[in-house]
């Protein structure tokens, strides 16, 4: 099966297709089973992940990462146990989305639940790492207060690259219709991601030449991503028309690359 390509087909197939132990990160964003859309239409979300699962831990490498994005409940009462390690459940903040509940407290996140194939081989935290205003600005207030002036304790240290950007990624936003990147209106809340929330995933859990697996590629942001800071890829994807969008939008980014070479 070709590399830097998406292949078009079901994933559930396609997938059976990988050897075993050949892929260093899947970032796994298909149904959460919530919307209308006719490939979002799954009976059980959580055994349909668990299937995912199953499949996923043998195509990763031994330490290889996936990342499942769902809804909060995506992963609840299935036991992944026996094939991958949870570690950890990251929310994807959007405060912004429209609080419309009535009889229950509105959804505010998305889940990406980040698990390994044993021990994670990859984790590049100085690439990934985001700048700390609330605790310079509490250091501030600390470091005025007597006891520290007067020498008691010692000045906290901080990693002036910045701070690990933690579990709950608020500082992220979801795509809106002024967004430079968003490919077309139709794409927006049920498929597009932005980049810049694929870019932490796979600066943090690859390395160059790492190959990594979108198995519901959409309209291609892994693979934009993946071009970008030099990883290989391969994706699947049902829809035809995505695949041609993504087509696109890797040739353009490839453009870009060679004209910044050449300049
Ligand atoms: C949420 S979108 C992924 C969007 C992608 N992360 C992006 O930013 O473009 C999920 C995609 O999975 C595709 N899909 C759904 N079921 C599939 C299946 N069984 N096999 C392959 N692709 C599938 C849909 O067509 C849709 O494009």
């Amino acid at each position: 099966m070709n590399i830097n390509q998406v292949h078009q087909g079901d994933a559930l197939q396609l997938i059976k297709k990988l050897p075993d132990n050949s892929v260093d990160l899947i970032v796994c964003d298909g149904p959460y089973g919530v919307t209308a859309n006719a490939w979002d239409k799954v009976l059980d979300i959580q055994h349909y992940n668990l299937h995912l699962i199953q499949l996923f831990s043998r195509v990763l490498k031994p330490g290889g990462a996936l990342y499942l994005f769902g809804k909060d409940n995506c992963i609840d009462f299935i036991d992944y146990r026996p094939y991958l390690n949870l570690n950890r459940k990251i929310i994807w903040y959007q405060p912004s989305r429209l609080a419309q509940g009535r009889i229950n407290y509105t959804n505010n996140y998305d889940l990406i639940a980040y698990f390994t194939k044993g021990k994670a081989k990859t984790y590049n935290l100085d690439a990934i790492r985001i700048p700390q205003l609330v605790e310079l600005e509490h250091r501030l207030r600390c470091e005025k207060v007597p006891s520290v002036l007067k020498g008691q304790y010692g000045k906290t240290k901080f990693n002036d690259e910045g701070k690990n950007p933690g579990d709950v990624w608020g500082d992220i936003k979801q795509l809106t219709y002024n967004s430079k990147e968003l490919i077309s209106r139709s794409l927006l809340n049920t498929i597009q991601k932005p980049e810049r929330l694929i870019e932490r995933i796979v600066k943090a859990s690859s390395n160059e030449n790492d190959l990594v697996l979108d198995p519901f590629s959409g309209v291609g942001t892994t693979f934009a991503v993946c071009q970008k800071i030099d990883r290989q890829f391969i994706g699947f994807e049902i829809n035809p028309e995505f695949i041609s969008i993504t087509e696109n939008r890797i040739k353009k980014i490839q453009q870009e690359k060679e004209y910044s070479l050449f300049s």
